[in-house]
């Protein structure tokens, strides 16, 4: 028979899991600052690789959602209240995943920008790799909010299903110059030491630690 204690004990132990997943969560673990710095370093050449190689004013057609820019975290902070930053850097990225699949579908074969795209995006891909693997699978369980899932699911939608009105056409640089100020802003930790007390999330951020508070609380 288990004491009332015993099951007190086991609920205030499982309650304690469950809230100090979201509160670590709100860090970059240590292990992905060097292929989030590998990535930075492509992307540092984006001028030369997406810009001058292509006609001028060349646009590639993307989801709106696809759109990502550090103004939208801003606004999805503001529709889901506590929006846990985890979830944005997923669907951070869900969105640039597809963007880069965009970008190298465009590019023939013996386009010169196409090497160069092709390391981006495997860089991008070790990164989501350390990311998925720093990080509980139960996280990646967890239901989403529903404007974020709704987004989620536009992004995943076929394109013959997408809406006319869905589509945007952005140049292959802009998109990129949006994954890059998005990263700095979603995975700041590891940033910060090195750039400049440039703030790339805009206003300056100080949230109450109100997560915390719970967690002592437990
Ligand atoms: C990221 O790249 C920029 C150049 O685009 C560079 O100035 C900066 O130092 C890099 N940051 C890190 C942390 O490597
Ligand atoms: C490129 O776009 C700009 C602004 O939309 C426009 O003024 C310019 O004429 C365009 N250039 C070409 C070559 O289409
Ligand atoms: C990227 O972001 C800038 C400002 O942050 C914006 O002016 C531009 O339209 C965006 N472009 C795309 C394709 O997202």
């Amino acid at each position: 028979m288990v004491q009332p204690s015993t099951s007190a004990y086991l609920l205030g132990g499982l309650l304690g899991l469950f809230l100090l997943v979201p509160v670590q969560m709100t860090q970059t673990p240590a292990s992905m600052c060097n292929p989030l710095k590998t990535l930075n370093e492509s992307l540092s050449h984006r001028r030369r690789y997406m810009k001058h190689n292509f006609p001028i004013n060349y646009s590639i057609r993307v989801h709106h959602n696809e759109i990502f820019k550090v103004s939208s975290i801003g606004k999805m902070k503001l529709l889901v209240e506590g929006l846990d930053e985890l979830v944005l850097q997923r669907l951070w990225f869900q969105v640039n995943q597809g963007v880069l699949k965009k970008i190298i579908r465009v590019l023939p074969e013996r386009h010169p920008s196409r090497p160069y795209t092709a390391q981006l995006e495997s860089r991008f891909r070790d990164l989501e790799g350390v990311f998925v693997h720093s990080h509980p699978a139960e996280v990646f369980q967890q239901e989403l909010p529903e404007t974020i899932q709704d987004t989620w699911d536009h992004l995943t939608e076929e394109p013959d299903r997408v809406p006319p009105s869905s589509w945007r056409y952005a140049s292959p640089k802009t998109l990129l110059d949006n994954l890059s100020h998005t990263m700095h802003c979603l995975f700041r930790e590891c940033f910060a030491s090195t750039e400049e007390q440039q703030d790339y999330c805009g206003v300056s951020r100080r949230r109450k630690r109100r997560k915390k508070d719970l967690k002592l609380k437990s």
